[in-house]
């Protein structure tokens, strides 16, 4: 599969903007994640993250099951579709490849940067700094469907301290700001 075809499927079964932003945004960290380790394989981690949450929409319940089973009849590796799998459960992700922790590791604080970058004035993540987003994280009340500890287990998981984590994740939404529209509106 190419990043093309993730791209249209992505676009065909996600129609929620806030959705495919979010899968986005975890492909963009992905790819940073991959560049910084020397992966060689970046787009198939770009993938996994472009199409981790592709079925969510039409399946909630079932998710990622019935994702998967599309994704291997269409072929995809064996390697992005364990880190699908995988991204739903900690202990399966910490048992995994360096593509699976990473994609548990992003998820959820993806979703945690753009809900700090919502609520700043410009609307853009250019605007987040770490800081605030470790004083968020520790403010239950704020983007309260975030899973705090996921948040911790996934730094954890990258063998960081949660503000590296944060600081490098961020430093990764803020290169691809405009691409994913967070940039300054
Ligand atoms: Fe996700």
């Amino acid at each position: 599969m190419t990043l093309a075809e993730a791209e249209s499927l992505l676009e065909e079964w996600v129609t929620a903007p806030s959705l495919r932003r979010h899968c986005r945004c975890v492909a963009s960290a992905l790819r940073h994640e991959a560049t910084r380790q020397g992966a060689e394989n970046l787009q198939e981690w770009e993938i996994a993250g472009l199409l981790h949450d592709f079925d969510y929409e039409s399946h909630p319940d079932q998710h990622p099951a019935p994702g998967l089973a599309h994704l291997a009849e269409l072929g995809v590796s064996p390697f992005i579709r364990q880190a699908i799998a995988a991204h739903v459960s900690v202990e399966v992700a910490r048992q995994g490849s360096a593509l699976d922790r990473a994609l548990f590791a992003c998820d959820e604080l993806c979703g945690f940067l753009t809900a700090v970058a919502a609520v700043r004035p410009s609307k853009s993540i250019l605007e987040v700094e770490p800081a605030s987003v470790m004083k968020k994280l520790k403010t239950p009340a704020f983007a309260a469907a975030v899973s705090r500890e996921d948040v911790a287990a996934g730094a954890e998981l990258m063998g960081r301290t949660l503000e590296q984590h944060v600081t490098l994740t961020l430093e990764a939404l803020r290169a691809d700001a405009v691409p994913l529209g967070l940039g300054p509106s």
